[in-house]
């Protein structure tokens, strides 16, 4: 994809000041942006110059909505000011399966929510994972200036370009091409490290090169819809803790290195498996709809799984939900409710639905906690998720840091 200057340009959207500013107005409205300094920063950073195009899911294709296109120039123009995430960078594996988002502008209300969280005093070194477009690197630069702001991603091509924008609006941060699960060694230590990948660990170069009091800010995934933004302080040379915040957040995977993620290959789904038939008096759709039971539960079975409906049927609607893992692995529970029983199937190496089962009363025992109420702690030995104390351990992440 690529676009002219004249149509990158700032004159690209003549009124994009008022547009911005509506930004912010909305994004305060919405309570994601409340102090000043994040305010100003937003009205001051014409998102448009990051994100001369991006992409859209349209008949089952991704298209590119560019300023260069006049077909896509008004569509593009009013999506680059709206409070909404903007897919910038795709591949496809080698399979030739559907395209993977490799990088995204994310929504900019997630972003000033997190720039708050992060709580920066002026003279505050920031390192970002995840430069993207460069526009969260604008932002940091807006508020804290270019010597304090570090940021690295692991596409070179990404970077590059970053950083001519940035160059552009006079920004000149550190930028650096590199798997940021490894930190900046070299620009140590820094007093926040705010990632806007997801991470299944927090990496430990983030809690060594974070100085002490520091904060670390990442989004805990450890699969599809399973995990949140957790806010960490470095307590000692090698321990950081915080809770779990209370909103929601979604971000793409951190890939080790440049191109395509990794894509699992499922077992075929094999009808000469045994199958173990059990009730429960839990409706599957629960552990599902709550975010804290399911990560959890995709702790207890790997960040790798499908969840779907079966026997999906344009009359009746689906009668089962399913759960599947890479290994062959399947539950299906029935929707329909007999004398206040729904059957569990399960076959394959693991008891699914038993995990699921058993995530779940944990979180009741625990006394049904919401994210707020759930902690992490990194240390070298281990990273351990907590409710209300750390000795209160309930889960281990065990994911590649
Ligand atoms: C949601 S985008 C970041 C958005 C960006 N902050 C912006 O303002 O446009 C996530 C980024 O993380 C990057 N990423 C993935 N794995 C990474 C890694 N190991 N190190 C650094 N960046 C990584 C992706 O290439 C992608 O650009």
């Amino acid at each position: 994809m690529t676009t002219s200057s004249n149509a990158t340009g700032l004159h690209a959207v003549v009124d994009w000041p008022v547009r911005a500013a509506a930004l912010a107005e909305e994004l305060a409205a919405v309570g994601k942006l409340a102090s000043a300094a994040w305010r100003a920063a937003v009205e001051s950073v014409p998102r448009h110059m990051f994100v001369p195009s991006f992409y859209v899911r349209r008949d089952g294709r991704m298209v590119a909505v560019t300023a260069a296109d006049p077909a896509t120039r008004t569509e593009w123009s009013e999506q680059v000011y709206a409070n909404t995430a903007l897919v910038t960078k795709i591949g496809q594996d080698e399979a030739g399966g559907p395209p993977m988002f490799l990088s995204s502008s994310s929504t900019p209300g997630l972003m000033t929510r997190m720039l708050e969280a992060l709580d920066v005093r002026d003279g505050a070194r920031v390192l970002e994972i995840g430069t993207g477009t460069g526009y969260h690197a604008a932002l940091l630069c807006h508020r804290l200036g270019d010597e304090q702001v570090f940021s690295v991603d692991v596409e070179p091509d990404l970077v590059d370009t970053a950083r001519a924008r940035l160059a552009e609006l006079g920004y000149r941060p550190t930028l650096v091409a590199g798997d940021g699960a490894a930190g900046l060694v070299a620009h140590a230590p820094f007093d926040r490290v705010i990632a806007t990948c997801s991470v299944p660990a927090i990496p430990l170069p983030w809690v060594e090169q974070t100085r002490s009091g520091g904060v670390i800010l990442a989004d805990v995934r450890v699969g599809l819809a399973a995990g949140n933004l957790v806010r960490l302080t470095r307590t000692a040379p090698d321990r950081a803790e915080g809770m779990f915040d209370a909103g929601q957040a979604a971000f793409m995977e951190l890939r080790h290195a440049p191109g395509a993620g990794e894509r699992m290959s499922y077992a075929r789904r094999s009808d000469d498996l045994p199958v173990t038939r059990s009730v429960t008096t839990l409706d599957p759709r629960t552990p599902w709809s709550n975010p804290v039971v399911w990560f959890l539960t995709a702790l207890r079975i790997g960040g790798h799984y499908r969840l779907g409906y079966a026997g999906v049927d344009s009359r009746n609607g689906p009668d089962a939900v399913s759960i599947t893992t890479p290994d062959g692995s399947r539950a299906e529970i029935t929707l329909a409710v007999i004398d206040g029983e729904h059957i569990v199937a399960e076959s394959g190496p693991v008891r699914l639905w038993q995990h699921l089962e058993h995530a779940h009363r944990q979180w009741e025992q625990a006394g049904r906690p919401s994210w707020p109420r759930l902690g992490l702690t990194v240390t070298t030995d281990h990273q351990s998720v907590y409710v209300d104390e750390p000795g209160n351990r309930l889960a281990v992440l065990t994911g590649r840091q």
